[in-house]
């Protein structure tokens, strides 16, 4: 992982996941250190623009899932809802295609980082408007001190690692 100081604004350290996922055993250790935590009755995997899609359809090939791309804003030809939230630094918007989830399909969210956990927590609403049931939120790392994991109370969040 690589720490890059005062990205993409002063005083926000981005820690950026790219060293790893170019790395083969990397990448693939990563990979199947999430799929051991996702729920078996996931059937699909809601995976967050953009670096969210890697993992997303890494998961989606080997394990036999569907993957829905949950996208910013602007991006799909149909939406059926977009939530906005807060970021760690500013404020965004994702958006999830029409006719990608069916009521009662059970949903895991994928994304690389949880950090304040709004765009987690952004995913799994617009999970659950679509009539999915959200059976977790998976990341390769969280940063525990901006408090992700409060805002998505309730849920099954699984991290590999902590900084
Ligand atoms: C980063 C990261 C997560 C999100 C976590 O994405 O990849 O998706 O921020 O932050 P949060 O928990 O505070 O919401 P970013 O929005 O920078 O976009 P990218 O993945 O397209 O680079
Ligand atoms: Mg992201």
């Amino acid at each position: 992982m690589r720490e890059v100081p005062d990205f993409p604004r002063p005083g926000v350290v981005f820690r950026d996941l790219t060293p790893v996922f170019s790395d083969p055993d990397a990448l693939r250790a990563v990979v199947d250190a999430l799929q051991d935590k996702i729920h078996p009755d996931t059937q699909l995997v809601a995976a967050i623009e953009s670096r969210g899609f890697l993992l997303g359809a890494a998961l989606g090939y080997g394990w036999r899932y569907g993957v829905v791309p949950l996208r910013k804003p602007g991006k799909l030809p149909a939406v059926a809802h977009r939530v906005s939230y807060d970021l760690e630094y500013g404020t965004a918007t994702l958006e999830l295609p029409a006719d990608a989830i069916t009521p009662g399909q059970q949903v895991v969210v994928v994304d690389d980082v949880l950090a304040t956990g709004g765009t987690a927590a952004a995913a799994c609403s617009l999970v659950e408007r679509a009539g999915g049931v959200v059976t977790g939120v998976s990341v390769v790392l969280e940063i525990p001190a901006l408090g992700g994991r409060d805002r998505l109370a309730g849920r099954s969040v699984d991290a590999l690692i902590s900084v």
